[in-house]
């Protein structure tokens, strides 16, 4: 990567920051949906994160394996049914980017993306705020079922 990037991965060495904040991500055949348990809120199909604030993605996989993968942030990750994996990243550049499903997963795999957006935190407030939908239960019901058997972060980092 290029001069104008600068992203931190945080390794599962690295402490989590106590205020970093918890975003669920589900992969199904063949949609990206987030939930923000903080907040109580569902996203479909659209990320929005804070800047400069730690982000602990929780990654679900509904059917098959997907791949959460956004190459500016060097994470690429699976959601895989049955366990919650996990994914640490400090976004540190606002702008827009594309979540992208990096691993084969069916004929809409090609196109199973979604926009991630990076704001200033009052501007993700103000969208979180703004959803309309809240946390449907089948999906927090997949958290509780899930085994979190592979809790480290893995990034692509340092390439
Ligand atoms: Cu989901 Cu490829």
């Amino acid at each position: 990567f290029g001069a104008g990037y600068s992203w931190a991965v945080l390794y599962s060495t690295e402490e989590r920051d106590p205020d970093h904040m918890n975003v669920d991500v589900y992969a199904q055949q063949f949609a990206w949906n987030f939930t923000y348990p903080e907040q109580g809120k569902f996203s479909r199909g659209e990320l929005h994160v804070p800047v400069d604030r730690q982000v602990v993605f929780r990654l679900h996989g509904l059917d098959v394996i997907h791949s959460f993968w956004v190459p500016e942030w060097r994470i690429k990750k699976d959601n895989v049914p049955g366990i919650t994996t996990t994914a640490i990243v400090t976004p540190d550049k606002p702008g827009t980017y594309q979540l992208i499903c990096t691993e084969l997963c069916g004929f809409g795999h090609a196109s199973m993306r979604a926009e991630v957006v990076v704001e200033p935190p009052a501007e993700f407030r103000k969208w979180v705020a703004g959803l309309q939908e809240t946390i449907p239960q089948a999906y927090l019901e997949t958290i509780r079922q899930d085994t979190e058997s592979d809790p480290q972060p893995v990034g692509a980092g340092g390439a």
